[in-house]
């Protein structure tokens, strides 16, 4: 099988290169993003591999169709960046990697949220430059406070029991509530009424759109701690800048952003950013940007390898495709 391989990184072709030989395909590593511009590179392949910021539109699907593409591989879990009316329409089938590493992606959401509320990343800036004062560090206890979790899946559960093991009260929300987990399941605004820190991990979808808007937000506790590691539009941007001007908001952990699409993977330092939402969220001293990083770790970079070759060996050798998404 030949695969075009759009938005390739450094770090991409480290894990899949090698594997290529063992799973008998030949992968073409293109560093541009799969957009309408760039799909024509895919001519000649039978497969495409993207990632979270490469968009499958209408018209992207239907230029792949017109070259014999009927395959789509996601290197990620999240499917919110193709349009799957069209590929069904096409006969286009889309394979995804469900879960390669919950854990990589809840521990960084608590690396983040400890950083923000102990504000970490300002204390390292400090002590670079010998400034040893740690007034204005003061964060808060964690211990026997409440945390709330929206989306209890594979990711959402990891969260669940690391909050437990900081000897935290766990509030849940999830349309499919799994009564197993050590958490109190209550509604959505319960859970924004009584919760000190929110970690998010549902999906993108059109019910969880903006999720965190200003309505919840005033119905969020003074000083709460947010941290997004799913998708940048759970939240409505605007709002969470009003709630930070306002002081209603303690601290916010962003690794994903609604308009993260073009900035977020790449180096645009010595660019003018041309997003004021995005340039005014960084100049807060409370909230801490990543880079849609949470997964980033060798372990889930190692799976993510082996179960995308997988789903291709798998389609290739007509077997059963466990990892479909339509
Ligand atoms: P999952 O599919 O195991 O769990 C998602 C949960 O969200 C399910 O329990 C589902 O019932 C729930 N859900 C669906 N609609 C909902 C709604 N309207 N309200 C509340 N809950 C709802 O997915 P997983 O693996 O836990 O991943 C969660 C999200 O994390 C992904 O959708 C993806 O966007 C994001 N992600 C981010 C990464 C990063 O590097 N920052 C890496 C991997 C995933």
């Amino acid at each position: 099988m030949d695969i075009a391989f759009f938005g390739t990184k450094p770090y991409d072709k480290l894990w899949f290169e090698p594997l290529s030989k063992e799973y008998s395909c030949h992968i073409h590593f293109i560093e541009a993003k799969m957009n309408s511009d760039t799909v024509v590179l895919a001519e000649g392949s039978n497969a495409v591999c993207i990632f979270v910021n490469d968009y499958v539109t209408a018209e992207v699907a239907q230029r792949l169709s017109s070259m014999g593409i009927k395959l789509i591989l996601l290197r990620c879990a999240g499917f919110n960046n193709v349009d799957l009316s069209a590929t069904k329409e096409l006969g286009i089938t889309v394979l995804r990697v469900p879960s390669y590493s919950p854990a990589a992606v809840a521990e960084f959401s608590m690396a983040a949220i400890l950083a923000v509320n102990r504000q970490l990343h300002r204390a390292y800036n400090r002590t670079r430059d010998f400034n040893m004062s740690i007034n204005g560090l003061m964060g808060r206890d964690m211990n026997c406070k409440t945390a709330g979790v929206i989306g209890t899946g594979k990711i959402g559960q990891c969260m669940i029991d690391i909050f437990n093991g900081f000897h935290m009260k766990v509030l849940a929300y999830d349309v499919y509530p799994n009564e197993n987990l050590d958490a109190v399941y209550v509604p959505l605004d319960e859970l924004f009424e009584k919760s000190d820190f929110i970690s998010l991990h549902c999906p993108l979808t059109k019910d969880t759109y903006h999720i965190i808007n200003g309505n919840s937000i005033a119905r969020m506790r003074p000083g709460v701690i947010i941290s997004n590691t799913s998708r940048g539009s759970l939240i409505d941007s605007n709002a969470l800048l009003d709630g930070l001007k306002e002081g209603k908001i303690g601290g916010v952990a962003l690794d994903v952003y609604e308009e993260e699409e073009g900035i977020f993977y790449e180096d645009v330092s010595g660019k003018i950013i041309q997003d004021d939402v995005l340039s005014r969220l960084s100049t807060f001293p409370n909230v801490l940007i990543t880079s849609h990083m949470g997964f980033f770790t060798r372990e889930a970079m190692q799976a993510i390898a082996i179960e995308t070759l997988e789903n291709a060996f798998a389609y290739e050798n007509g077997m059963k495709l466990i990892n479909i998404v339509q």
